[in-house]
């Protein structure tokens, strides 16, 4: 593999820049069993099903490439990188209160300044059931209020700690195939998409208002081999399933042991393999 136009850029990470938001099939717990099984050295970081970024604020490679298709979530990561202390400050209007949640919840995102909107996102994470982000088929943020003790709303620390960490990022909204058509030789791309589901009633894939069906994982799969031809290195999660070992069977498969909490269906909660699959 030849080496990339960009310089290996790796800091030592800030071990206070800690995901500023939950997330469905968040990594904070895989992220030892999975950097595990980078490689030594890479030149530039891509991770465009960015999410809550629980990888990359693990690694912290400096002049990373950081994308996710949700517009909310994008935003935020914006302004906590471009604009902390404006978010900072917005964040302590919020209350938490039924009302005052549902009156937030029934904003119209994309009608509000981005700092505002930021602010209205990370509120909403921070105090709705389960953490979750869930939109319904209008792209519309449907989760009920949730019931804590004290949620955090404004963790200070943790904001700038992020917001350090981003410096010199590309931070961009867009689709992973676009994303990564920038990619080189030696760039490192590590994909965490929507899983596919592990049975039919399983499938929580509402990130965004379009379902990642199973045409879905085969395009990625055609974007995941195109890349390997490129001579990119590429890893990426996605579940044990003979659907996707079947479409990777030409790569090399390796499991991890995961605990998953968000499920309908009780019998695929508790511990589960999860494939890692690595094109090197
Ligand atoms: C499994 S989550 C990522 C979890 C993340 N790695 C973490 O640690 O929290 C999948 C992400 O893919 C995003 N996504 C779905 N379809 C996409 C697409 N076509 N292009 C880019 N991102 C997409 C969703 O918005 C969601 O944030």
């Amino acid at each position: 593999m030849s080496t990339s136009l960009f310089p290996v850029q790796r800091r030592a990470p800030r071990q206070d820049a800690e995901p500023v938001v939950k997330w469905a099939g968040g990594k904070t717990r895989l992220v030892p069993q999975i950097t595990a099984l980078f490689p030594a050295t890479w030149g530039r970081y891509y991770e465009p099903f960015l999410g809550g970024a629980a990888m990359f604020l693990a690694l912290q490679p400096g002049g990373a490439v950081l994308t996710d298709i949700n517009d909310d979530l994008i935003t935020l990561y914006q302004v906590v990188q471009n604009d902390v202390e404006a978010l900072i400050a917005d964040l302590q209007r919020h209350r938490y209160e039924k009302n005052y949640y549902y009156a937030v919840r029934a904003q119209d995102p994309t009608r509000l300044g981005r700092v505002q909107r930021a602010s209205r996102t990370l509120y909403l994470n921070r105090t709705c059931f389960n953490g979750l982000y869930r939109v319904n088929r209008r792209g519309e943020f449907n989760v009920p209020f949730g019931r804590y003790k004290n949620p955090t709303i404004v963790d200070e620390d943790r904001l700038r700690a992020v917001s350090s960490a981003l410096n010199g990022c590309t931070v961009a909204h867009m689709d992973y195939a676009t994303a990564t058509a920038t990619a080189k030789a030696g760039d490192l791309v590590y994909f965490d998409p929507p899983y596919f589901p592990l049975t039919r009633t399983s499938n929580f894939t509402s990130y965004t208002a379009g379902a990642f069906g199973p045409d879905d994982q085969r395009r990625l799969a055609e974007v995941f081999d195109d890349l390997t031809d490129r001579g990119v290195a590429c890893l990426q999660s996605n579940s044990d399933t003979p659907f996707i070992r079947d479409l990777y069977s030409h790569h090399r498969v390796h499991t991890v042991t995961a605990h998953r909490a968000i499920s309908r269906d009780p019998s695929t909660r508790g511990t589960v393999t999860e494939v890692v699959i690595a094109n090197f």
